[in-house]
């Protein structure tokens, strides 16, 4: 078998390569483990991503798998991302985590992958690296923490931080009990508890395949996790056994059963992008139109907030994914095969819901047509979405007169101006917010609601922006609008007091204003001087590469796949 393996290149043999090669690995290592599979975990554990602190404990459990597998465990910490700690966004550094690990599982005597992620970037981040290395991979999502409550209540995880803001700033609450609510939001290990982006990518790299079956939203303290990370283990030695690749796996097929899962969980619309780059790491030609066309008219299924009431341990407890799956079945592809060899719908005959208050009956959904809508229109030419089940219905058909920011954060100090010229009718358009704009296309969509609007009862607004929303978000908000202000689309040429209409049903976001006359229009110089280019490091690269949101925001020069293939020696 030792030939067989991509690390015998490093390691077979008896020239000088190959005697450094195994010395410095030795260590106490016995010789024969240089003929074993060599399985790489990578770790995103760090404790400035909080939400993946414990996956050095979940690494535990995935080598002493790979051990009893017959394989070589060896820990690899690749880089990490923690959603509330990283400046600008998180976002900014996606497609640089994925770059690095990929190069790094190339340049590495590895022969197979389990990735251990949980926080937003790092699911997306290590399967995109996997997929463009496309070694046998399996991924392990690290699972959500428990729910934390508040004098009684439960507290959604980021959602209930809007909110609770929202209620200060309102009169609602005062900020001593805000604050002291802050000791109660984060009950354990393991990332956010609501249906926020973390918890989709960790369903949808199940429903993608990369996932054993039931695994992906497991709870982080939860012992079922560790035994789960253990298979996964012996898993990964058995994939390189029979060289089964993400390319095998990520196919049409499983990312059809992506967006139906999106859908019926009231998933992230993170994923949008987050699904359009990995498909693009695969050749799959995945595209925008195709969240609508295939996601549109599944019903959310899944009540968790920010769409409905509960939290991912209740999930968990009601029967998890597979439930879900169960529910929606005859939508899904039956021919999307997974890493375990099986397709993805065997054995869901076995997955029962046990409380249909948290996962409801296809005849009593908690939206019957719940998936990411595509518009288009004279404000989005190349496409923008929103996600209906965070929206108020009143507001999926609007019009009205538009107040523009060029400064996310600037708008944040003049929405508690009492004189702000603003009513509930008026739609907030914030921009300069795109991949290259900010630059990292940051999560401030959902626009603080102007105080004096709060105050009156106002709780939600249209907003229209080329940035996006947390998942853990709500509200009527049109996201990644396609191309950004920055990079020419025609939200850089909106004026404050244009009129904005808004027509879901009709999939169109448009500025009321004749085309004529937009097309004389130049961008505000206040506008462009907020688009002035970085001139160094990572951002410069980033900004002079960076693709648009509706293929994903991934660098052109990292779309598609380089293989593992490494001819050169390193002495
Ligand atoms: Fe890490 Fe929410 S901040 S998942």
């Amino acid at each position: 078998m030792t030939t067989e393996l991509r690390s015998a290149q490093w390691y077979a043999g008896d020239d000088r390569n190959a005697y450094i090669h195994r010395a410095w690995m030795r260590r106490g290592t016995p010789a024969d483990a240089f003929g074993r599979p060599q399985i790489a975990i990578a770790n995103t554990a760090s404790d400035l991503t909080p939400c993946n602190a414990h996956l050095t404990e979940v690494a535990r459990s995935v080598r002493d798998g790979v051990l009893a597998a017959g394989g070589t465990p060896l820990e690899l910490p690749v880089m990490s991302l923690g959603e509330t700690q990283v400046r600008p966004t998180a976002m900014l550094w996606r497609n640089l985590a994925a770059m690095a690990m990929e190069e790094m599982f190339r340049a590495n005597p590895i022969d197979g992958l389990v990735l251990l992620g949980g926080c937003d970037k790092t699911i997306p981040s290590l399967v995109m690296a996997a997929s463009s290395v496309d070694l046998p991979a399996v991924v392990v999502p690290g699972g959500p923490m428990l729910t934390g409550t508040f004098r009684g209540v439960a507290l959604g995880c980021g959602t209930d931080v809007w909110r609770l803001s929202e209620e200060v700033r309102g009169g609602t609450l005062s900020t001593d009990d805000f604050i002291e609510s802050e000791s109660a939001m984060i009950r354990s290990r393991g990332h956010c508890n609501t249906m926020g982006t973390a918890s989709t990518m960790g369903l949808l790299a199940e429903a993608l395949g990369l996932v054993p079956a039931g695994l992906a939203g497991t709870p982080a303290p939860d012992s079922r996790l560790l035994a789960g990370a253990h298979e996964a283990g012996r898993l990964a030695v058995d994939l390189v056994a029979v060289q089964r690749r993400p390319s095998d796996v990520l196919t049409r097929a499983s990312f059809h059963n992506a967006i139906v899962t999106l859908a019926a969980i009231g998933g992230s619309t993170n994923a949008v992008v987050h699904l359009l780059a990995i498909a693009g790491r695969v050749g799959v030609g995945l595209t925008l139109d195709d969240f609508d066309r295939i996601g549109s008219d599944v019903p959310v299924l899944v009540d968790l907030q920010p769409a409905g009431r509960f939290l991912m341990d209740d999930l968990h407890r009601a029967g998890g994914l597979r439930a879900v799956l169960r529910e929606v079945r005859d939508l899904l592809d039956p021919s999307a095969m997974t890493v375990t060899g099986r397709s993805l719908v065997d054995g869901l005959d076995d997955a029962l819901v046990w409380d249909d208050a948290v996962i409801r009956r296809r005849s009593d959904p908690v939206l019957a047509h719940g998936g990411i809508a595509v518009l288009r229109g004279s404000l989005a030419p190349d496409g923008a979405v929103i996600k209906p089940a965070a929206a108020s219905a009143e507001l999926l058909r609007h019009r009205g007169r538009a107040l523009v920011c060029d400064s996310s954060a600037g708008f944040q100090h003049r929405a508690d101006d009492p004189d702000l010229d603003v009513d509930a009718d008026t739609v907030l358009v914030p921009r300069g917010c795109g991949p290259r704009g900010y630059p990292g296309m940051p999560e401030v969509a959902n626009l603080p609601l102007p105080r004096k609007l709060l105050a009156a009862g106002v709780r939600d607004m249209v907003r229209v922006c080329d940035g996006r929303m947390s998942g853990t978000a709500y509200g009527t908000v049109v996201l990644h609008v396609a191309p950004e202000a920055a990079a020419g689309g025609p939200l850089a040429l909106v004026r404050t007091g244009d009129p904005i209409v808004l027509d879901v049903p009709a999939r169109r976001i448009d500025v009321d204003v004749p085309a004529g006359e937009l097309a004389r229009r130049v961008p505000d110089p206040a506008t462009t001087a907020a688009f002035a280019a970085p001139t160094r490091g990572w951002e410069r690269l980033y900004v002079d590469h960076v693709r648009q949101a509706d293929t994903g925001a991934d660098l052109d020069f990292l779309i598609g796949s380089s293989g593992s293939a490494v001819a050169r020696e390193s002495h």
